[in-house]
């Protein structure tokens, strides 16, 4: 018999794109969370269950071993810091870009910028690096609407399509780093559970590399 193994995944986007991933693996849940209230989904394997949890949350449930492994955007991960965590595959999904963007027109130079942004870490250290000195202000979501109103000069955030900056009359201005999901491992599972989870994370590689 073998010990059962936990998987933290988030609704929504990463949910759906990691759904072919896992049934690649063989790995297929019974319910749909986008229906079902249920937030531990057994699976077609007794011994592999799914927890569903809010996206940002997915590395803390893996750090402290409330899950085994994990999918979480490399947006959130670069947030928590990826302490506790072993990162061992890129799952090439839910791609996007981590950007500055503001209004076309120039900030004014002669206060510090205000940056709003869901990203505050990631920000702090963008700008540290660069020796500039801007506020940062803490939102949770609709980071767009900020420099439209009057509450930032620019924002953090991800851009895929770029039609949502668009709409809001935005325009992507700096690169900050390349994002996609990553599969985490907690680091007493890695070596507790060795066996299965390196089963997996090579049938995963195979099925990522697979899915282009
Ligand atoms: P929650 O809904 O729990 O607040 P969230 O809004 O961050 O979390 P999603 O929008 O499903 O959840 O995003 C999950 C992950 O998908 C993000 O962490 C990021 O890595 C990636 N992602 C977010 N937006 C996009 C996008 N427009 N295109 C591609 N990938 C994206
Ligand atoms: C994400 C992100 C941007 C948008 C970018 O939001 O926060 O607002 O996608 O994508 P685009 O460049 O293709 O327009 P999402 O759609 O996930 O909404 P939410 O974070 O508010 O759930």
């Amino acid at each position: 018999m073998s010990d059962t193994l936990t998987i933290a995944l988030s609704k929504g986007r990463l949910f759906k794109e990691t759904l072919p991933l896992l049934a690649y693996v063989g790995i297929t849940p019974t319910d749909d969370p986008d229906t079902s209230r249920k937030l531990i989904l057994d699976t077609n394997h007794a011994d592999v269950k799914l927890v569903i949890i809010r996206a940002a949350d997915v590395p803390t449930y893996v750090e402290y071993g409330a899950a085994d492994i994990g999918v979480a955007g490399k947006d959130v991960l670069m947030e928590h810091g990826g302490d506790g965590l072993y990162e061992p595959l890129d799952l090439k999904i839910a791609r996007c870009r981590m950007m500055v963007a503001g209004k076309p027109e120039a900030a004014d130079h002669a206060r510090r910028m205000r940056i709003a942004t869901k990203y505050v870490d990631i920000t702090r250290r963008y700008y540290a690096a660069q020796g500039v000195q801007v506020d940062i202000i803490k939102l949770y979501g609709s980071m767009e609407l900020a420099p439209l109103v009057g509450l930032a000069d620019r924002i953090v955030d991800l851009v895929d399509t770029g039609n949502t900056l668009k709409a809001n009359g935005l325009q992507p201005l700096e690169l900050i780093a390349d994002i996609s999901a990553r599969l985490i491992v907690n680091k007493a599972a890695m070596k507790m559970k060795h066996v299965q989870i390196k089963k997996l994370i090579a049938l995963l590689s195979a099925a990522v590399a697979g899915n282009k």
